[in-house]
Order: C-alpha cells, then sequence, then structure tokens
C-alpha cells in the first residue's frame, strides 16, 4: 500500500498529531506513507509531494500548524474545476498511490467529493476549531481554541475591573457559537453573543446598566465573529476576495460603541483572532488527533471509502462523506449549555 495524506483548509491545532498518527499506524502495517504539500498544490510542485517516515514525524504531537503546510482560497481550483480534479486524479494514479488521507473542513470536504466521485479511494478527516462539521460530536482543535479564548478572557477581566471599564471580545467560529460559548461560560462573561441567537442591542445595554446599578463596575461580552442584530447582517470584515468564504470581523467594536452611547461607559473591544487557532494542542485535542489519525487509516484498511471518520463517544466510527457537509452543526437553541448560561444569567442578546 502505498498511501498520500493531505491537510487543507484553515489550521487547527492538533493537525500534527493526525499526521503523525497516519505515518505510524500505515507504517506500523508495513505501508509507505507521503505527504502532499499545500493542499492539492503539491501535486504540481517540485518536492511537493513526498515521502513521511516516522522519524520525520518525531516530536510533532505537540506542535501547532501542519508540516504539511496548507491552503483555504481556492488558488487551484481557480482553473477549470473538473479538468483540475481530472488533474490530480491522474497524478494521484501516476505516483502510484492506492488511498488518500484528506484532513480538512467542509471546504475541504467538498473538494474530496469530487475525487470521490471519480473513484479515488478517500477517506477524510474533520478539522476545525469552529466544531461545526456535522455528524461528529467535536473536532480537534476546538478544545485548544476555547483554553485559548478562556485564557485571554480571564486576562481581561483584571483589567477590565480595575479600570471599571466593559470589554466586547470577538472570538472566532465562522457561523457559529460553539467558541463563543464555551469560551463564554469557563471565563464567567457576562454577556455572550453567538450566530444562532440574534441579539437585541438595548437587552445588552441593560445587562450591563444593572451590573454597575448593583456595584459591579466592569463587565465582559463575548461577541462570536458571525454574531449579528435581530433584523441585520454579521460583520464583514473589509472588501471580501472571490474564490474564498466570506470573511467575518467587526461586530464586536461594533457592540462596544453601541454600549458605550446607551451606558456612557467606557468600553473598549478586542479582536483574538488567529491566536485561537495557534499554539500547542491541548492533552485533550492532541488524545482526539490521534485517535482520528489511527482510525482514518484502520478506515483505508477496512476500504472505508467516499467515508470521513465521525466521533461517536466514545467510539471512532464512519460516515458517508456526505454527512459531514450536508449542513452545519450549529449550536442548539436547547442545548444544556444555552440553558446553563440563561440559568447563571449570563445576556444571550435576546
Ligand atoms: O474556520 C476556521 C476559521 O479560523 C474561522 O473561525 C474564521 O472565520 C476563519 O477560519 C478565518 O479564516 P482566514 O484565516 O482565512 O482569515
Amino acid at each position: 500500500m502505498k498511501i498520500a495524506v493531505n491537510t487543507g483548509g484553515g489550521d487547527a491545532p492538533g493537525l500534527n498529531a493526525v499526521i503523525r498518527a497516519v505515518v505510524h499506524a500505515a507504517t506500523a502495517r508495513g505501508w509507505e506513507v507521503y505527504g502532499v504539500r499545500q493542499g492539492y498544490n503539491g501535486f504540481f510542485q517540485p518536492g511537493g509531494v513526498h515521502p513521511l517516515t516516522t522519524e520525520m514525524v518525531r516530536g510533532i504531537t505537540a506542535l501547532g500548524g501542519t508540516i504539511l503546510g496548507t491552503v483555504n482560497k481556492g488558488s487551484l481550483f481557480d482553473a477549470t474545476e473538473s479538468d483540475l480534479t481530472d488533474r490530480i486524479v491522474r497524478r494521484f494514479y501516476e505516483l502510484g498511490f492506492n488511498a488518500f488521507i484528506a484532513i480538512g473542513g467542509d471546504g475541504s470536504f467538498r473538494i474530496a467529493q469530487r475525487f470521490i466521485a471519480q473513484g479515488v479511494p478517500m477517506v477524510c478527516v474533520p478539522k476545525t476549531i469552529d466544531n461545526d462539521v456535522n455528524n461528529t460530536h467535536v473536532t480537534f482543535g476546538f478544545n485548544t481554541a476555547v483554553a485559548t479564548a478562556t485564557d485571554a478572557l480571564d486576562k481581561l477581566h483584571s483589567t477590565a475591573e480595575a479600570h471599571q471599564r466593559v470589554f466586547c471580545v470577538e472570538l472566532m467560529g465562522r457561523n457559529c457559537g460553539w467558541i463563543a460559548l464555551h469560551a463564554g461560560l469557563a471565563a464567567t462573561a457576562d454577556v455572550i453573543l453567538i450566530p444562532e441567537i440574534t441579539f437585541n442591542i438595548e437587552r445588552v445595554a441593560e445587562k450591563i446598566r444593572a451590573r454597575y446599578r448593583a456595584g459591579r463596575n466592569f463587565a465582559i461580552c463575548v461577541v462570536a465573529e458571525g454574531a449579528r442584530p435581530e433584523g441585520g447582517e454579521p460583520s464583514l470584515l473589509g472588501p471580501q476576495e472571490t474564490g474564498r468564504e466570506v470573511r467575518l470581523g467587526g461586530m464586536a467594536e461594533k457592540v462596544a460603541r453601541a454600549i458605550e452611547e446607551r451606558c456612557g461607559v467606557e468600553t473598549r473591544s478586542l479582536v483574538l483572532g488567529h491566536l485561537q487557532r495557534g499554539g500547542h494542542p491541548t492533552a485533550e485535542d492532541r488524545v482526539l488527533a490521534l485517535r482520528y489519525g489511527a482510525a482514518a487509516v484502520r478506515g483505508v484498511e477496512e476500504g472505508k471509502f467516499g467515508q470521513f471518520v465521525s466521533y461517536q463517544p466514545p467510539s471512532m466510527v464512519f460516515r458517508p462523506l456526505a454527512d459531514a457537509i450536508a449542513t452545519t452543526k450549529h449550536v442548539p437553541l436547547n442545548c444544556d449549555e444555552i440553558r446553563a448560561a440563561r440559568e447563571l444569567g449570563i445576556c444571550l442578546g435576546d
């Protein structure tokens, strides 16, 4: 067996742990493993497809980023899509591969579907800090992103209190509020605004006023980057590029200005941004990523092609790739985290 592995889409802490697990589990079976660099670009670059040995993945479990590099804009796919798919499929077979393990998010999975439709024996591993992939309990990278965001919110608490300020902190997550909800709960935020619940700014302002009336002269508001006001739209960041996902950003600053205007208290905003994608994966994410990687190799062995590794605690199982991208895994409005947040008096903007 000769298998290829690549990483696509935005990076997530734990990608290297998946790669290491794939290399070890495959090598132990007597298979050869090759890494394809920069998504699928490596197929057309000198040295872009290279062997991966256990030596080469030594010590990478704890490293953020991905040793294979990644792309999250469709440079390659700007070409006529069907031509390009054909070229990649041809290269895959010319190089003598028997199977492909693609580690990616929803965008990468949509691309993978084109290869699967052409019969490429592919097993996919879901990856994203956003935790928005459908039909899998949790993706690696999410726990690290929540830990990083929680740490940042904890630090802001002390300075907010010292200066009697309100801080609005924008967290990633695209159109889902998982990171914001979990980090906001963990750091005991006063307000958590997520895309799944449109917010009424007057409710938010009332929560801040109530805190100040009670003598708590500071507040922390967590604003998911995809949050939006009732009847309004999410905030977009600068000029958008064609061929890539919409870039969200700026809602925390908008909420901060509205709070300052309504409540007359100094309000600052901060965008945590890509810090949430960087750094060492937490122990939990390392274990999860290693399990996803080992399971992917098991999937190849068992011929689970066209499927993705789905975490259904306590097991790793295989589901058709279409199930992962059929819908986005939004925060359910009746979930226990939302219920608990309300019971703790956290304002969710509604
Ligand atoms: O999907 C992961 C993610 O970090 C989102 O939370 C965020 O909206 C997006 O990627 C940012 O992407 P980029 O790095 O291309 O700006």
